[in-house]
């Protein structure tokens, strides 16, 4: 399966553009099926995306009706905490938006890690229905400088993780729990996006894209969907080491 590559500019075009296919997707999929389901992405990249998303131009309050959120990690803090995922999504979107309150099903960082991984598994379950694959409309993720993304770090459990949906794992580098989708509720997506944005993410990034298999897996090298779309939406300086071999790349086209 061939990535596509899509380089911006820079942050601000890269929050414009990913917003933009956001919406694309979430009114073709209210279209064809009657809701959208969508993963979002937590850290600091997706916050300029997730406030331009809030803007009237991007969905109309009939869609947002249709619209249901979950996250594809959490940190172990309460929802009011300054680092959680859920708050940063909260106020950069959710506030500003008509979803309804009934849509938005948030990891419970406050809870037991394990019993959060095990009851968000549940509630997944609930919605895609028993037996069903979780194929989520539309999974964002992020990248960290490591190669992690959601919480899959390099050399943690969860990385390995083939038959549960939602797992807690302690992060021996954060020095913290974190609970995060696994790859096989990653990679049953309809499409995946990963933003990636920034210089210090250039070297790992190329290694991502265009490097040797590493003997350490790179978790967002993992990402790969079964049968869905791959799509890296990067600006001009992450995407500063790119050869542009092999992916399918285009430089801002739209
Ligand atoms: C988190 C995210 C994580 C994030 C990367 C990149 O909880 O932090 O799920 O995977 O996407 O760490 O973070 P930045 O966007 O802040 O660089």
């Amino acid at each position: 399966m061939t990535a596509r590559v899509r380089v911006l500019t820079d942050a601000e075009a890269l929050a414009d553009a990913a917003a933009r296919h956001f919406a694309e997707l979430a009114r073709a999929a209210i279209a064809a099926t009657g809701r959208f389901a969508v993963v979002l992405a937590g850290g600091a990249t997706p916050a300029r995306t997730y406030e331009r998303l809030a803007l009237g131009e991007m969905l109309s309050p009939a869609d947002w009706e249709r619209v249901h959120v979950f996250w594809g990690d959490e940190r172990r803090v309460p929802p009011e905490h300054e680092d959680s995922n859920y708050r940063m999504a909260r106020e950069t979107l959710l506030d500003r938006v008509p979803i309804p309150a009934r849509n938005v099903r948030r990891i419970r960082g406050e809870a037991d890690p394990r019993q959060a991984a095990t009851d968000y598994e549940q509630a997944l379950r609930e919605f895609f229905g028993a037996g069903s694959a979780p194929r989520f409309d539309l999974v964002l993720l992020g990248m960290g400088e490591d190669g992690h993304t959601a919480s899959l770090f390099p050399g943690t459990d969860g990385l390995r993780e083939g038959r549960r949906w939602v797992v807690a794992h302690y992060v021996e580098k954060l020095g913290a729990w974190r609970v995060t989708l696994t790859l096989a509720v990653i990679n049953a997506a309809a499409e995946v996006v990963l933003l990636v944005s920034g210089a210090g993410k250039a070297e790992r990034l190329r290694e991502v894209l265009e490097g040797s298999v590493a003997a350490e897996p790179l978790p967002a090298r993992a990402v790969r969907p079964t049968a869905g779309r791959l799509v890296w939406l990067v600006d001009a300086a992450a995407a500063s080491l790119l050869g542009g071999e092999g992916a399918a790349r285009g430089e801002d086209e739209p």
